[in-house]
């Protein structure tokens, strides 16, 4: 267990398009320690959610979940989920916007526009089928997360431009 470096935009394997994990890989040793790694990493820098291509595995495995988070002080909590395979379903035409920020992206934030209403399946870490409902903050991490596994960061989702930049001038009134 590790916590390994986090790869920032610009690396261009953030970029790619992630690899199903196959049944065999379920519960070997080598995913077990891609997830461990993942948490460790996640936690020692405060994060809501990672993505395994954000610390340079290009597999479709992502973890998210929040207690309580300082860098997300008004969200509520979500259920800590290890997340394989995922498969995001919008349920609703309804969308909101809300600021992100990424740990590919220190020190930035962006609005941008979510489904509001959506439903994920995939696999634990043991291979046991997962399937939720999710909506506002959660299902927004969801989406944020299951986008790097197709190479996708949040700044490519922001309509407006201007409402992307750092978070000490966006938010001078918070600390930082
Ligand atoms: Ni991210």
């Amino acid at each position: 267990m590790a916590v390994r470096p986090v790869l920032k935009m610009g690396e261009p394997r953030l970029f790619e398009v992630s690899e199903a994990v196959s049944e065999e890989e379920f519960e070997t040793v080598e995913l077990r320690s891609l997830i461990a790694d993942m948490f460790d990493t996640m936690a020692a820098l405060e994060g809501a959610g990672l993505a395994a291509p954000q610390i340079g595995i290009l597999k479709r495995v992502v973890i998210f979940g929040v207690a309580e988070n300082s860098r997300y002080p008004q969200v509520e909590p979500v259920p800590m989920t290890v997340l394989i395979n995922p498969v995001v379903e919008v349920l609703d035409t309804a969308t909101e916007e809300d600021w992100e920020g990424c740990l590919s992206v220190p020190g930035m934030r962006g609005l941008v526009e979510r489904a509001s209403h959506i439903r994920y399946s995939g696999y634990s870490e043991t291979g046991a089928p997962l399937r939720r409902e999710a909506k506002g903050f959660h299902a927004r991490v969801v989406q944020h997360e299951c986008d790097h596994l197709d190479g996708i960061l949040y700044p490519m989702r922001i309509p407006d431009l201007r409402n992307f930049g750092y978070e000490d001038a966006l938010f001078p009134e918070q600390p930082h």
